[in-house]
This record gives structure tokens, sequence and C-alpha cells, in this order.
């Protein structure tokens, strides 16, 4: 096979006498850019010669993008369920990448943190905002039957969902509420043993531990726990106290911090509890079709009282936390309101 031939020719003298000097200034910076690491400018260029441009399809890897869907069964809507849990594990990948921003910042200052916060929040408000998308947008009847397809997967697995959690506050906040005060101050390890989490995957019939949290556990239990340690002085609570701020910027963090937390805790797992409350009837045979776990006691966010910063909120806030009282908050502003009104079961 022949090379190919480069795309323009052309004497470099000739050339050189039509260059402006911007562009032999830019020439210059790129050869001291390479000498310095002993490169062959030319040689560079030369391959630019024969460089395609970039395209759009290529850039975003749209095609593998869009061969990343396969469906288990016939139902055409079990498409829209995995797109939307495609489409919620990419923004929880954006929130995780202001999470690491934030933990590695050395000279934090109280803008950076709100810009950041601020760009959380917006991820957030679109997941609760879109969450119609599962609510609406499936047959019942295709979903309930495709859904017993998948077992014993569940969103229960998602780790960037654990991973979010982990980086935003101290691991104590998310130990099982009645756990919390006998484990201050115990080694992460110890409390990692009693995250709230493991209580949503016990099976109803035996009590024992379910099969997605066994294979949960066995694939992400290291990573968790290496985040966990990562994360100890420089999750979003422990860079809030170190920030230098006046009353008034205080104040604004303050707000933003809040709605976040209410996001979360609060707005995001109510959306997604409508889901679950559309979708999985009561009877025992039917809940069976999750992989038999207890979540109408476990996922209502007033079961759970998951408070990222429970030194942000008052008492009376912390006891209302998931109960319609605490929808009158949203309504005061705090965070996007979505229709999250709660399922009967709540
Ligand atoms: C029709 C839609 C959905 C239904 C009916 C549903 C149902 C459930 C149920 C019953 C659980 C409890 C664990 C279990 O029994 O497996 C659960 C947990 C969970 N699901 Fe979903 N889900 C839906 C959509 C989603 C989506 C789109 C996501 C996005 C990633 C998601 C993420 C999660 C997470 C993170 C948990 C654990 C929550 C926690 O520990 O508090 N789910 N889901």
């Amino acid at each position: 096979m022949s090379d190919p031939k480069p795309k323009s020719s052309g004497t470099p003298s000739a050339a050189s006498s039509e260059l402006d000097p911007d562009l032999l200034d830019k020439i210059r910076a790129l050869k001291e850019k390479y000498g310095t690491t002993g490169q062959d400018l030319p040689a560079y260029l030369e391959g630019l010669l024969y460089t395609d441009y970039l395209n759009y399809w290529d850039y975003i890897h749209l095609d593998a993008l869009l061969g990343l869907q396969t469906p288990r069964t016939e139902f055409p809507d079990e498409m829209v369920f995995i797109v939307y849990h495609q489409t919620t594990e990419l923004y929880f990948k954006l929130v995780r990448w202001e999470q690491e921003q934030l933990a590695d910042d050395p000279h934090l200052t109280a803008e950076t943190f709100l810009m950041r916060l601020e760009r959380m929040n917006r991820y957030f408000k679109i997941l609760i905002t879109s969450f119609e998308v599962m609510v609406e947008g499936m047959e019942p009847a295709q979903f309930r039957k495709f859904r017993m397809a998948l077992l014993p997967a569940s969103g229960f697995q998602s780790v960037q969902y654990r991973l979010i959690e982990l980086a935003s506050t101290d691991l104590i906040n998310l130990v099982n509420r009645d756990q919390r005060e006998g484990l201050r101050g115990a080694s992460l390890e110890a409390m990692y043993q009693e995250v709230y989490w493991k209580r949503g995957a016990t099976e109803l019939a035996t009590g024992d531990e379910t099969l997605t949290l066994q294979h949960f556990e066995r694939k992400y239990r290291d990573e968790l726990l290496r985040t966990a340690h990562r994360f100890q002085e420089k999750n979003l609570w422990q860079k809030y106290l170190t920030l230098d701020v006046d009353d008034v910027q205080r104040e604004t963090v303050k707000v933003a911090m809040r709605a976040f937390d209410l996001s979360v805790n609060v707005t995001w797992p109510m959306a997604h509890l409508r889901s679950a409350g559309k979708y999985l009837h009561r009877e025992p045979e039917v809940i069976a079709a999750t992989g038999g776990t207890n979540w109408q006691k476990y996922l209502p966010p007033r079961f759970q009282q998951r408070i990222f910063f429970p030194e942000l909120w008052e008492e009376s806030e912390r006891s209302a936390w998931g109960t319609r009282a605490m929808s009158n908050e949203k309504r005061n502003g705090y965070v996007a309101s979505s229709e999250e009104t709660s399922p009967k079961s709540d």
C-alpha cells in the first residue's frame, strides 16, 4: 500500500514569506513547546497534513453511545427504562465531577464552592423534574413483565448514587438513624457495616440480605470504603466548614447547601418513590418482582432520615424530614418544586 499523499503541498520558503506574523509567533511557540521535550516539530506538522478533520459523531462517540442499549425482552418500553437510567447515570457523573473538583481544590473560595454547588443543584433539578419520563412514560403492563426479566438487578445497585452520598457528608450521617449515636467516633469500617442502604435490601420473607445486595457488595465494597476514606476530610460538609466567608456569603451558601440536601434526600427520592408506587402493587407476590425487598418500609425519606447537613436544619425541620410538612418548606424556595406528591404508601 502506498503512503497517502499530504493534503496540500508547497515549499516552506515560499510559504513562510506569505505567513502572517501571528502565525509565525504560533509556530515559534509550538517549536519551543515541542523542543523542550526533544520532539521534532516538523514531524508533528507533517502528521497534521494526514490527519482528518474532527467530526461531531466521532467526538461524542455517537455510534458507541447509541449502541449501548441492549433490551432483554421484546417489550418496546424497556428502551425507555434503559435510556432513562443511562441518562440519570450521566447526570450522576456530572455531580461527582463537581464533587471531585471541590474536594481537590486547595484554595477553595466561597465563590467557587457556590458555583459548583449550584451546578450540582441544577443537575438534580433536571433529574427530579424529568422523573415523569418513568412515572408516566411506560405502559404498566409492559413494565411489570420486562421488569421480571431483569431480576435480581435493581437501581439499588447504582454505585454512583452511593459515591455521591459518600462525597457529600460524614459517613456517620449515612448510618442507620437508630445506630448513629452508638457509632459516633467509631472507625469508618464499623460505620460502613451499618450503612443505611443495607436495610433496603432485606428479603421481606426471610429477613436475609438479598442477592441484589450480595452482588453489589462483592463488586463495590472496597471502592466504597476507599471513597469513604478519601472524602472523610473533604466531603461537601467538611469543605463548607473550611470556607472563609462573611455572614452574607455564608447565608447564600447555606441556602444552596440546604437545597442540595433536600434534592438528594427528599425530592429525588419522592419522585423515584412515585414510580415504585405506580408500577409495583402492594400484594406480596407482586412486591417479589423487585427482588422481594421491603421497599415500602425503606424508600420513603421520612423513614430513612438521611440528612447530609443536619447542622443546617432546625430540630423541627429534621423531625419533619420527608413528610408533607417538609413539602411546604420546598415551596418556600429552597429547592425547585416538582410534582412529587406522595404515593399512597407514604
Ligand atoms: C419505574 C421506575 C422505577 C421503579 C419502579 C423503581 C423501583 C425501585 C425499588 C422498588 C427500589 C428498592 C430496592 C429494590 O427493591 O430493588 C429501588 C431502589 C433504587 N432505585 Fe429505583 N426504580 C425505578 C427507577 C429508577 C431510576 C430511573 C433510577 C436511576 C438511577 C433508580 C435508582 C434507584 C436507586 C439509587 C435506588 C436505591 C435508593 C435508596 O437506597 O434509597 N431507580 N428502585
